[in-house]
């Protein structure tokens, strides 16, 4: 196995001018399969609430269940850092209860680091996380937790008085030992004077090409989602597609009877006949000798 990302990683790749790639991932099998392409930093985002849930927004995303997926998806990464987010109202209310979630996210969900949204206001909730020796990366631009005070998801720092707030956000950031920060929604070319002015490594989506790394959800850069193609997303498979024909095509030897066949059918051992009639009982198969073995459940293996 290679050796697994760190914090120290990422700022390394920073200095020497290698691109980050970080990818969204929810499960266990994700991880797994997106780690093995080498992702470098896997993020367990609230963005969970509308890929997974089907909700409007990130906001009814909560602790249990960020714990909880963030705990699936270390399970599945060797390599790449695990970073969990912190969902809306979990840092929000107070330094230490941001500290306490922020630990849940470490002990229970095993992760390397969390991500929390905003500026400046948060600089002392930054600090305070980090002070617990939890890795913080920070979220800058367009926040999805703030859709209300935004007035939807519409890109961020356009005029110079934002740009020049977002600057100073970004340094207060640093300054309270955030170790990296994603920008989203963020016109190019700010992407590229907060990313020159940091140490620390910017991480883009929808910020243009000049941050430190990039980022995207995982089901968008896979093609999950037709209905879904903002400006910023490009679809590097089509797997609404691959799923829609591999579905049909099991649909319709169902309904052919072709499926199953005899290759994936189980024959009884030589010798066993059933006299009378028997009770069908859950869990009934008896472990014969020399009887085929059955596999994994549900694509686990064995
Ligand atoms: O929740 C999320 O997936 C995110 C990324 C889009 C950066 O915050």
């Amino acid at each position: 196995m290679k050796d697994k990302v760190t914090i120290h990683t990422l700022k390394r790749l920073k200095q020497s001018g290698q691109k980050i790639c970080m990818v969204t991932a929810y499960d266990a099998t994700f991880a797994r399969i997106l780690d093995e392409g080498g992702a470098d930093v896997l993020l367990v985002g609230d963005s969970l609430g509308m890929v997974i849930q089907g909700q409007d927004s990130t906001l009814p995303v909560t602790m249990d269940q960020m714990v909880y997926h963030s705990a699936a998806v270390s399970r599945g990464a060797k390599r790449a850092h695990v970073v969990g987010d912190m969902p809306f109202m979990s840092y929000q209310v107070s330094p230490q209860e941001a500290v306490r979630n922020a630990g849940r996210l470490v002990s229970e969900g095993n992760v390397g680091s969390v991500k929390l949204e905003g500026g400046a206001e948060f600089a002392d909730t930054v600090r305070a996380i980090v002070r617990a020796s939890i890795p913080v990366m920070g979220h800058l631009g367009l926040t999805p937790q703030s859709v209300h005070k935004m007035g939807g998801y519409v890109v961020q720092g356009r005029d110079e008085d934002a740009a020049r707030r977002m600057l100073d956000d970004a340094l207060a950031l640093e300054a309270a030992g955030a170790y990296a920060m994603v920008l989203e929604g963020v016109p190019l070319e700010l992407a590229r004077t907060i990313t020159q002015s940091l140490k620390i490594p910017t991480i883009g989506i929808g910020a243009g090409k000049h941050c430190d790394g990039q980022v995207l959800v995982c089901y968008d850069l896979l093609g999950m989602n037709p209905d879904f193609k903002p400006k910023f997303v490009k679809r590097f498979a089509n797997l609404h597609g691959n799923i829609t024909e591999a579905a049909n095509t099991f649909f319709d030897e169902v309904r052919a009877g072709t499926f199953p066949d005899e290759d994936h059918s189980f024959k009884a051992t030589k010798g066993i006949r059933l006299v009378t009639p028997t009770p069908v009982v859950p869990d009934a198969e008896v472990a014969v000798e020399g009887a085929e073995k059955v596999g994994g459940i549900y694509g686990a293996p064995v």
